[in-house]
């Protein structure tokens, strides 16, 4: 039954690369992936590269996701960047409510429901961040923390309504699941970055959990459907473990993620692991 979540990788670039090294980036991890297509690939550079990495991937199974979004249509927002102007630029995704987008920018889970909404609202499928801090996940309130970050984005959303969310369109042959319009990335803070990932066992204890906690916000068909990905110093030698969790459907991937060669192993990896 989980098998049948199509496995998701996400290259989450972040403040990194200029528009000529992202065409080398993309030079090497195009002609890497070739032929892969067991598991679905998306490239979330920063705002100002979306439209030529954009360019560069649409005949490819390669897609598109922005970093952050900002909930309103359009309108007088100096720096903002709204779901239709993502739309516009080919984005299949956004991630939502990252962790340094939390600490670092003061991001409350009230604006973060709000952004969420806004992305199924344009059809965009958000890719929702939750994860505890060090010293949260030591006073033992890893499951609280999720809990109220789940609640906070998602309470009250209609992720199955049949209007006026229509299925994703840039999806090709087969129609996709309710769930597919949302993804959730458990990626506890402490894991981001420091190279110290969490153990496999731990982050499906998590995501087993969010699960849970997604069939009461909306029921168990869905819970099943929706895919869940570990976030945290993933690399190519830890990546199998991850996958290997019956909970666990991708990874979402920071500093591995900008070595097109690394990134492009952990795909082939995901293509032949069948955890
Ligand atoms: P690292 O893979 O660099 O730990 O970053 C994870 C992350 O924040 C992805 O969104």
């Amino acid at each position: 039954m989980e098998t049948e979540r199509r496995r998701l990788l996400v290259a989450n670039w972040k403040m990194h690369f200029v528009r000529a090294q992202a065409l080398e980036y993309l030079k090497v991890f195009t002609e890497r992936v070739q032929g892969l297509h067991k598991t679905e690939l998306v490239l979330a550079p920063p705002f100002t590269l979306l439209e030529a990495v954009g360019r560069e991937i649409i005949k490819t199974m390669i897609r598109l996701a922005a970093q952050d979004l900002f909930y309103e249509r359009e309108g007088a927002f100096t720096g903002e960047i709204s779901p239709l102007m993502l739309k516009d630029l080919g984005c299949s995704y956004v991630i939502v409510g990252h962790s340094e987008r939390r600490r670092i920018f003061g991001e409350t889970d009230e604006l973060i429901h709000k952004k969420i909404k806004a992305a199924l609202e344009a059809e965009i499928a958000p890719i929702l961040c939750v994860g505890e801090t060090l010293e949260e996940r030591r006073a033992g309130g890893t499951q609280t923390v999720l809990e109220s970050q789940m609640r906070g984005a998602l309470e009250g959303l209609m992720l199955f309504a049949p209007s006026p969310l229509a299925p994703l369109p840039s999806e090709g042959e087969g129609s996709r699941g309710e769930g597919d319009r949302l993804v959730i990335a458990y990626e506890p803070v402490w894991a981001i970055g420091t190279g110290v990932n969490a153990k496999p066992i731990e982050a499906e204890a998590s995501a087993l959990f969010i699960r849970e906690l997604l069939a009461q916000l909306f029921n168990a068909e869905i819970a099943k459907e929706i895919r869940i990905l570990y976030g945290g110093s993933v690399k190519p030698e830890n990546l199998e473990d991850f996958l290997k969790q019956p909970n666990i459907d991708g990874a979402l991937v920071g500093g591995a993620s900008l070595d097109p060669e690394a990134f492009a192993q952990m795909a082939q990896i995901a293509e032949r692991c069948d955890g």
